[in-house]
């Protein structure tokens, strides 16, 4: 599953001016693997080829987790037994993220807010692993220094066209981080963060990468389109507009919410001289959630052959 694979690097054009005639790259991680896509692949490979198949893991997440849809199909695989604490309720349907968690054998253990704000704690993270058989415990988003190993990767992998800025979503920060501590210090790395008040993220970043905001990268905060999960006409016009151009879907809680911050970000900072990466992280199974949730039009779905999407 992880054998080693160079994802595709696809030129965007028709931008010009909406790059300020900078060259564009897609980086198609998505590509990667039909369930563990883009950054998830990056995050667990090292992970996951370093675990005892004799332990568990236990990870977190919400009901329309790439992250644990990605573990669980992985797990499987691997012959790895995995739990996850799930922030909800176990009386409401469950999502077709976790149905398909639970096709591939992962044990799902429903929670409260309070309960899971509980989930970087480390006499909490303890009592956890005793419960569930001495399990390893993987942070949610699958942040932690084996993401970044993995996600390092993409940095030799774009060698050829010596980007001068890499764009790429942020959640828990693993994969920014990732690239910030790989890439050159004359490339720089602009994250843009999904979630709404994501400045705590900033000097977790600096720590991870011992790189100070603002060295070589940037946390653009305003571009999370009314916060985590939120989508808007704007964001779906750019993804259908997007896929009607370059035949790529974007996903709607992460890649989306780059692009849009990308054209934003060209038309200020880029100049013709620029060649900029933009980093497809995968996610395509979160448009499921908007799709059960009755939030697309028929039209939008048939725009970008959503109905396809497994
Ligand atoms: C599709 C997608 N893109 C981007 C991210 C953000 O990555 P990170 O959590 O490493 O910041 C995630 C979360 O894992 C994701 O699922």
């Amino acid at each position: 599953m992880f054998s080693q694979y160079n994802s595709p690097l696809q030129a965007l054009s028709g931008l010009s001016s909406l790059a300020a005639g900078a060259k564009v790259y897609i980086k198609r991680d998505d590509l990667l693997h039909p369930y563990v896509s883009g950054n998830k692949w990056r995050k667990l490979k090292y992970f996951l080829q370093n675990h005892d198949p004799n332990r568990a893991v236990l990870s977190f997440g919400g009901a329309y987790s790439n992250h644990l849809h990605a573990l669980a199909f992985a797990t499987r695989q691997l012959g790895i037994r995995c739990h996850a604490i799930v922030r909800g309720d176990s009386d409401i349907k469950l999502s077709q993220t976790l149905q398909d968690c639970q096709k591939w054998s992962m044990r799902l253990h429903f929670v409260d807010r309070v309960e899971y704000r509980k989930r970087t704690d480390k006499a909490y993270l303890t009592q956890l692993a005793k419960r569930f058989d001495n399990a390893v415990v993987l942070p949610e988003g699958g942040f932690g220094a084996r993401a970044m190993q993995g996600v390092g990767e993409i940095i030799p992998e774009l060698e050829e066209i010596q980007p001068s800025y890499i764009f790429c979503p942020v959640g828990s920060a693993a994969t920014i981080s990732g690239l910030i501590k790989a890439a050159p210090v004359s490339c720089k790395i602009i994250g843009v963060a999904a979630l709404k008040n994501a400045a705590y993220l900033i000097p977790i970043i600096e720590q991870q990468t011992g790189r100070l905001h603002g060295d070589n990268w940037t946390l653009l905060l305003d571009a999370h389109q009314g916060g985590f999960g939120k989508i808007n006409q704007d964001l779906l016009a750019a993804v259908k507009d997007f896929y009607l151009q370059h035949k790529i879907l974007l996903d709607p809680i992460y890649t989306s919410k780059m692009w849009l911050a990308f054209i934003k970000y060209a038309q200020q900072e880029l100049t013709a001289n620029d060649t900029a990466v933009l980093l497809h992280t995968g996610g395509l199974q979160g448009w499921q959630g908007f799709i059960e949730r009755q939030k697309l039009s028929s039209e939008f779905l048939a725009d970008t052959g959503l109905h396809s999407v497994d």
